[in-house]
């Protein structure tokens, strides 16, 4: 286990220099910018710590050179991100299958537009990341939603004792995707979302090697975004999909960056990865373009993300671990209704608040009476309402205070 700091951030910072109300003073992201001054913003997927220092040296040091011009490859990128996906997950990365672009949303885009240039019908598990059904408004696709199945993870109240305060695990509904690819019309796609956002999920060897072998079957091509696997939490196993695509002979790349495990969306590069040589000789043909859309900043960066920033990375697991441990207590205590989803990756949480007397739209009620921004979990598809996604990348003191005022506005509790 990773030792942390109690009262810093990954890097040393002190978590007072965390405090939101200086950060919105210093920080003109999307996070601080989008809703007003007492609003305590949990919502958007940005981390509240520094930037690693590696990273940040890295950064000035290309300013410094003036070396900001066009990137016309990944270059270092390649093997950094190789020796990364062999140390972390056992996947051997041939250089030459690793391809640039702007950004992960970029990535599945342009990879959709090369592998399935007609556009056709993708499916998708669903609760997702919102941003898919946006990004997929740019491909001439009909989105097919596959909602994820439910598993109650034994941690079952008798009677009268509390509800438990933790959902049930969620997994991917392999019978519903073999029906969705076996049907008529059937499925051109699918994009995996692997670690799954917004539950933290880390789906299974074995449903992953099935999915492999489905896609295989009915001809679908698969994009499996990895965005949050480089935050798998201590001891959880994270399976690159590639591998087992490329083993069963299904068609699928891989879209992935620094951008999630080091924050670094900013900084504009993410990676396209092969998974075997058949999809390769696809990728090749991606417009030159497209590598020089990638930021030759973000490359630098990431590069030194993957390659030096692996224990500032373990720091940051560690202390989403405790944020989480932290929130566990807090909604057993203070929330009663509320249910959380465990995440195994990522600082994301998934909060169920069906039950928390908020009515049909809580996260608008936590908005406008709590002055908290969570993301609204009507917006992640079919599954999603009644829920909400809260961003636990802060100072514990934060996580307190967003609690507390979400406690403030529950109904009061009926006597027992
Ligand atoms: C699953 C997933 N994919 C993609 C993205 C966006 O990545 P990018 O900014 O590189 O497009 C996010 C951002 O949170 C995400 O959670």
């Amino acid at each position: 286990m990773t030792a942390i700091d109690d009262c810093t951030d990954p890097g040393g910072v002190p978590f007072a220099e965390l405090d939101p109300a200086l950060l919105r003073t210093q920080r003109t992201s999307l996070k601080w910018t989008r809703y007003p001054e007492d609003v305590l913003p949990l919502f958007v997927a940005e981390m509240d710590f520094a930037v690693a220092p590696v990273v940040q040296q890295a950064l000035i040091g290309r300013v410094l050179a003036s070396d900001t011009g066009y990137l016309d490859g990944p270059g270092p990128l390649a093997p950094a991100f190789a020796d990364f996906a062999r140390d972390r997950w056992g996947w051997d990365v041939p250089h030459d299958r690793v391809h640039l672009a702007t950004d992960v949303a970029t990535g599945i885009v342009e990879s959709l537009r090369l592998f399935r240039p007609g556009g056709g019908r993708i499916a998708l598990p669903t609760p997702v990341y919102p941003s898919f059904f946006e990004v997929l408004d740019e491909v001439p696709f009909e989105v097919v939603e596959i909602p994820l199945r439910t598993v109650e993870s034994g941690e079952v109240s008798g009677s009268g004792a509390p509800r438990p305060s933790r959902a049930p695990e969620a997994r991917l509904d392999l019978a519903a995707i073999e029906r969705a690819f076996a049907s008529d019309p059937g499925v051109d796609a699918f994009l995996l979302c692997s670690p799954h956002n917004p539950h933290g999920l880390i789906h299974s060897p074995d449903d992953l090697a099935e999915l492999a072998r489905l896609a295989a079957r009915y001809d679908v091509f698969v994009v499996s975004d990895e965005i949050h696997a480089p935050l798998a939490h201590a001891g959880r196993a994270f399976t690159p999909f590639a591998p087992l695509a490329a083993a069963a002979g299904a068609l699928s790349v891989t879209t992935t960056s620094a951008s999630k495990g080091w924050n670094l969306a900013g900084t504009k590069c993410s990676v396209i990865v092969a998974a075997d040589e058949r999809a390769n000789e696809t990728l090749r043909n991606l417009p030159p373009e497209v590598a020089c859309r990638a930021s030759i900043l973000g490359l630098h960066a990431s590069v030194a993300a993957f390659e030096r920033g692996r224990d500032w990375l373990d720091r940051a697991i560690a202390r989403f671990e405790a944020n989480d441990r932290l929130l566990a207590e807090l909604v057993r205590d203070r929330l009663p209704g509320v249910r959380r989803t465990p995440p195994r990756a990522g600082y994301l949480v998934w909060l169920d608040l069906r039950d928390a007397g908020l009515g049909d739209d809580p996260h608008e009620r936590i908005l406008r009476d709590a002055r908290v921004a969570l993301n609204d979990g009507a917006s992640f598809g079919e599954g999603g309402s009644g829920h909400a996604r809260l961003n636990l990348a802060c100072a514990p003191d934060t996580i307190r205070e967003a609690v507390e005022r979400i406690a403030r506005i529950l109904p009061p509790k009926e006597p027992a």
